[in-house]
């Protein structure tokens, strides 16, 4: 059966000029949910003409792809490449598995060892200056994880220099969704390219001594990191390397934190469970080898990444000609998938919008009944890299927090948040800590 052309796939104009723009930006799974009605292929207007594809089959039509027909730098060149130059999630084969063979080398489990026993101090240090009593916890937790970078990532001790190569850091993030694309003073995406600039200087400076010795932090470890045939990187890709990296591991990670401590903080009676596990581990700081014995803060973290995955939607573009659902993709045409839809589906999820990290027990696993049902960490060749540094950072903080205070969030309190670029919370998600 021939598919049915492009142009009669259903479209969904949204408002004059904007399209549906403003819809996506205020809320990603409303806007997906009014896509929906029209099927599973549909055209909307967002930034540009996309055609959305929902649901777990196309996720894994999309991510899976055997056949190459997409690519993911046609998705992701227009937000990324002014300030990550060389970023792995923008290329595409044989480039893409050269780059990632020799990656993988920097999340090797020696390596991942130490990383772990290096954030544990730091974790220990930054929550030694949190205060009983009310506290706005976001901006915190984005300092830890900045801290936590410049340790674990650059191998920098804290102070001076470490904040200044984050406030280029968090300048360079914010260029890359810039709604001005051009680098004119005095906007985001003038700051970001100054930034960067900044970055590439200060690991340029220290580029010589990381080659020259081995060391537990994962820019040294992406210095000395070979592929299967000996193959390593160049000054130039270490660099542009360690800065997309920085920027993969960071809001992403500060926005599962977050949402996690929300959502324990709604849910007290989790929070005294994982509590109860964190005090019989009888360990301040986790080792890795701690981390599967963690099992229910793992279902809680998973759910949080469930209800509020940091990247809401994953975009590629049609390498070639390709049909789904019956229509006809031609070349070039920009697709997105929507992990939070697929995470909210009625089908797969018992209860959907409940928090509740059972789902994800070895009794329930409501997360396998497709292989493309759950996929914060997307899926396919461009798996996130960093899923298991993730867990090995998402764990020892929670771990420290709730053997430290507990956080509570007053009765009826519902955290405003917005989930584009990645979610966080608008007002900052004002908690109390209380001493333990
Ligand atoms: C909870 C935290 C995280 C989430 C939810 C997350 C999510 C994702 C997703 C959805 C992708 C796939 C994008 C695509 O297919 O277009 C991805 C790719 C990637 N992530 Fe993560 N990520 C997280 C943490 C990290 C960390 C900690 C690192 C590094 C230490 C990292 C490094 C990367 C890299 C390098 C890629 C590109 C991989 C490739 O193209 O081969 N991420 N991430």
């Amino acid at each position: 059966m021939t598919a049915i052309p492009y142009d009669r796939i259903p479209l969904v104009k949204g408002l004059p000029l904007v399209g549906n723009l403003p819809k996506f930006l205020r809320d990603p799974l409303d806007n997906a949910r009014s896509l929906e009605v029209h099927g599973n292929v549909v055209r909307s207007r967002t930034f540009f003409e996309t055609v959305t594809l929902l649901g777990p089959e196309a996720n894994q039509f999309v991510l899976h792809d055997r056949e190459g027909n997409f690519s993911s730098r046609g998705g992701w060149y227009y937000w990324i490449d002014a300030v990550f130059p060389g970023a792995i999630m923008a290329m595409d084969d044989p480039a893409h598995r050269h780059h990632r063979r020799i990656m993988q080398g920097a999340f090797k489990r020696s390596a991942m060892e130490r990383y772990v026993a290096d954030m544990g101090p730091v974790i220990a240090g930054v929550m030694d200056g949190w205060r009983p009593g009310p506290l706005t916890i976001f901006p915190q937790i984005k300092s830890l994880t900045l801290n936590i970078a410049a340790r674990v990532f650059m191998g920098m001790a804290l102070g001076a220099e470490a904040d200044r190569m984050n406030r280029a850091f968090i300048d360079t993030v914010e260029a890359s969704l810039a709604l001005i694309r051009r680098p004119v003073p005095p906007f985001a995406m003038w700051r970001g390219v100054r930034a960067r600039n900044l970055l590439v200087g200060l690991m340029r400076e220290r580029l010589p001594a990381k080659r020259a010795t081995e060391s537990a932090d994962l820019f040294s470890q992406l210095c000395h990191a070979r592929g299967e045939d000996g193959e390593r990187f160049s000054d130039a890709e270490v660099v542009d390397h360690m800065i997309f990296l920085m920027m993969a591991a960071h809001d992403t990670t500060t926005s599962t934190l977050t949402t996690l401590v929300y959502c324990l903080a709604r849910h007290p009676e989790w929070q005294d469970r994982l509590r109860a596990d964190a005090q019989a581990l009888e360990t301040e700081q986790l080792g890795l080898a701690d981390l599967p014995r963690c099992e229910r803060l793992e279902w809680a973290m998973k759910e949080s990444l469930r209800m509020y995955p940091p990247l809401t939607s994953i975009p590629r573009k049609a390498a070639r000609d390709c049909s789904f659902g019956g229509f006809q993709i031609p070349k070039g045409t920009p697709v997105g998938i929507s992990p939070i839809h697929t995470h909210h589906m009625p089908q797969i999820w018992t209860d959907p919008h409940r928090f509740d990290p059972e789902r994800f027990s070895p009794a329930r696993a409501e997360h396998k009944r497709h292989a493309y049902a759950y996929l914060p960490f997307g899926g396919g060749a461009h798996l996130c890299i960093g899923q298991h540094f993730a867990d090995m950072e998402v764990k020892p903080v929670m771990h420290q927090l709730l053997r430290r205070f507990r956080i509570t969030v007053p009765e009826g309190y519902r955290m405003p948040y917005q989930l584009v670029p990645i979610a966080k919370p608008k007002d900052g998600l004002p908690v109390v800590l209380q001493a333990l």
